[in-house]
């Protein structure tokens, strides 16, 4: 289904993504681990096409992803939606509006430029909000919700497009623990549901593990680890991110617990991932 082979992005005389092989068969829910700079965000946005490779070959389902260009370009990128920490909404735009900013590929400028949204688009954007749980926030300007709602408005416009895979580059990153389960159960749900790949980069081993049938770990731009969730073991996960025996796992948790302040567990992250 998907197949890349020896994708590398050179950044001037830094490699961020050094001949990255991978094959995935059917579509699956995969989390990619690793320290800051690894090459997560690199490899995701190269499969996406808003970064583009140095060398090597992405092919879907037969399409060389890599070689397309114009409408056809397009066409892939609205196959395989992007999800950012930052959501990337319109603050200031209602939350269906945002949503429907999901069709803008397959509209024309006119039509987009006064928002002249088909009825159908309308009904769907709310079904599909309605799905994620936030159907009654719809005529909210995006602002005036929080960070796990948001998250999950950018989940419906990235539906929108009807994607066959979806890329999130740490989408919990910037949540609180409650919001970032959400946000991981509503992605978890539109795999099993929908039978979408979701190829997500996550900061958190707990969460990767809980959520993904296989993890892929990064480090200095290659692939170091590809196995399921019982395989990476803590000394695997040392590995991984390069850390001493002094590795804690609690470091890279985002676990809900009262003895463990957020704040506390993002300090000790900051010290592993930097
Ligand atoms: N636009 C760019 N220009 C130059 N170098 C870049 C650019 N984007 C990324 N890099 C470099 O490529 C390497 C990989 O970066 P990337 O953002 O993919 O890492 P990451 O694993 O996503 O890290 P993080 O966990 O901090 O998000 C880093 O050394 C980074 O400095
Ligand atoms: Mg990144």
């Amino acid at each position: 289904m998907l197949e890349v082979k020896g994708l590398t992005k050179r950044f001037g005389a830094n490699v961020a993504v050094d001949a990255v092989s991978l094959s995935v068969d059917r579509p699956c829910m995969i989390g990619v681990i690793g320290r800051s700079g690894a090459g997560k965000s690199t490899l995701l946005r190269m499969m996406n096409r808003l970064t583009e490779a140095s060398g090597g070959e992405i092919l879907f389902d037969g399409r060389d992803v890599l070689s397309l260009t114009g409408r056809e370009k397009r066409g892939w990128q609205s196959d395989c939606a992007m999800i950012f920490q930052q959501f990337n909404l319109v603050p200031r735009m209602d939350v269906v509006s945002n949503v429907l900013h999901g069709t803008l590929g397959r509209r024309s400028t006119l039509a987009t430029m006064f928002s002249l949204y088909p009825e159908e688009d309308i009904h769907t954007a709310i079904d599909i909000l309605d799905r994620l749980g936030i159907a009654q926030h719809a005529a909210k300007r995006a602002e005036a919700l929080s960070g796990g709602q948001q998250q999950r408005v950018a989940i419906a416009r990235a539906l929108m497009q009807d994607p066959k895979v979806i890329l999130a580059d740490e989408p919990i990153a910037s949540l609180d623990p409650m919001n970032a389960q959400t946000v991981m159960e509503a992605l978890r749900r539109i795999h099993d549901e929908d039978g979408r790949m979701v190829i997500a980069n996550l900061h958190t081993l707990d969460t990767a593990r809980r959520y993904c049938d296989r993890i892929l770990g990064m480090r200095d731009g290659r692939i170091v680890f590809d196995g399921t969730p019982e395989q990476l073991t803590t000394g695997v996960a040392r590995d991984i991110y390069g850390a001493g025996t002094d590795f804690s796992e609690a470091a890279t948790s985002t676990e809900i617990r009262d003895t463990a302040p957020v704040a506390a567990v993002e300090r000790r992250l900051a010290k592993v991932t930097v």
